[in-house]
């Protein structure tokens, strides 16, 4: 058995090794196993529960304020395209479509093409780094609170998993990210940080890829910058082999059912991750989604049109809050922000906002007092403050 077909069985959870394993797969089999079903086996018990405790189920036919997703659907243009490739469905790939899809990427972004590789989503990538790049002997280092995938994908891998609070003023303290663990494979910056949607600024994130050990990666999730508009790290990523930038179309884009996310980082780092199962993941995107994305990502005006929607409908929401007595975690640049309750968990309110037909997020465990509110549209979030009035007179 080769090291890496060892590395592989290893991968698998234990409650499905024992299955294949009492099915008859040798060891040999299950690192192959692991290798032709990529993250789908190797990582299949803690995918599940990773998004099952990110978004609760959803309540149909309520105000949807809960999982962070955008209030609606892709940009028009985007659902064009999309639609388009509906109707060539009976092909693998009608065009060249992931190629126009890093074009747009590379163009956008100013980045290099060859550094972009597109994903159903950043879930996948984000356990994959971790395998990839931390290990019993190399930690994953991230703030405290902030985004738990990757807590609970170190966890099951057996890694170290350490967490640096906040600063004061919610950004990733990254000197004390190194200082908790000077020697981790990876580091994980999540900017705007989910769930207090503050931003960690660019230096501090330069600062932390230029301390690091240099075979350590960092990794920075940007998942809701386009609802901040401001600077992003891609250009880091563009310039370092030891940082990734992570970006979804879940977010401002509206496509969270549809499935397309992105990395970019140098080859070396791309196919390091790969070697698992030789980029099948990655080729195989939905045409649908990739068209959309790809005439969605370049509309800078439609983009900054809704980030201003929402900016709009947060601070609309928080002047209410806060004029109701309440304590909102200041300096959110993305669609959602933390709301802090007086004399009731945020386990009881979650369950007073549904019985007005609200479904609110929940708390973290570092701010065992709050709840994560997405902001919905403008509409939603006047549910939302005409439920908390009745909540709060009830
Ligand atoms: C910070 C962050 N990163 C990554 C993801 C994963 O999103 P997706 O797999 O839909 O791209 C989420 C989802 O909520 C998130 O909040």
């Amino acid at each position: 058995m080769t090291d890496l077909e060892t590395e592989l069985a290893e991968t698998i959870a234990p409650e499905i090794r024992d299955d294949l394993m009492g099915r008859g797969y040798s060891r040999r089999h299950l690192g192959r196993i692991a290798a032709l079903l990529g993250g789908g086996v190797a990582l299949a018990g803690t995918a599940s529960t990773a998004f099952a405790q990110q978004s609760a189920k959803a309540v149909v036919g309520a105000v949807r304020i809960g999982s962070n997703e955008c209030w609606t659907g892709p940009l028009p243009a985007g659902v064009a395209a999309g639609q388009k490739l509906v109707t060539e469905g009976n092909r693998y790939e009608p065009d060249d479509e992931h190629e126009k899809l890093f074009a747009a990427v590379a163009q956008v972004e100013g980045v290099p093409v060859e550094r972009v590789t597109a994903w159903p989503g950043s879930s996948d990538p984000l356990n994959r780094v971790a395998v990839t790049f931390a290990s019993p002997t190399r930690g994953i280092v991230t703030a405290d609170p902030t985004y738990e995938q990757i807590w609970r994908t170190g966890a099951w891998l057996g890694v170290k998993v350490t967490k640096a609070p906040l600063t004061a003023d919610y950004r990733h303290d990254v000197k004390a990210m190194l200082a908790a663990d000077p020697n981790a494979g990876l580091y994980y910056v999540c900017s705007p940080n989910n769930p207090t949607g503050t931003l960690t600024p660019i230096e501090d994130i330069v600062w932390l890829a230029e301390n690091k050990p240099k075979d350590a990666i960092l990794v920075v999730d940007e998942a809701y910058i386009h609802f901040s508009g401001t600077q992003n790290a891609a250009k880091l990523a563009a310039t370092r082999d030891d940082v990734m930038v992570m970006r979804t179309f879940s977010k401002l884009f509206g496509m969270a059912g549809m499935r397309l996310g992105l990395t970019i980082a140098s080859k070396q780092i791309h196919d390091k991750m790969m070697r698992y199962d030789g980029m099948q993941v990655t080729n195989m995107l939905p045409m649908t989604a990739v068209a959309c994305g790809t005439a969605s990502l370049p509309l800078a005006d439609q983009i900054a049109a809704r980030r201003g929607q929402m900016i709009a409908a947060r601070e609309k929401t928080i002047a209410h809050i806060k004029s109701r007595g309440l304590n909102v975690l200041p300096g959110s640049h993305a669609n959602m922000f933390m709301v802090e309750w007086k004399g009731k968990t945020p386990k009881e309110m979650q369950a007073a906002f549904l019985t007005h037909n609200v479904q609110i997020g929940r708390s973290w465990t570092a701010y065992p007092q709050m709840s994560r509110v997405t902001v919905g549209s403008a509409e939603d979030m006047q549910k939302f403050c005409l439920a908390l009035d009745k909540i709060l007179m009830a």
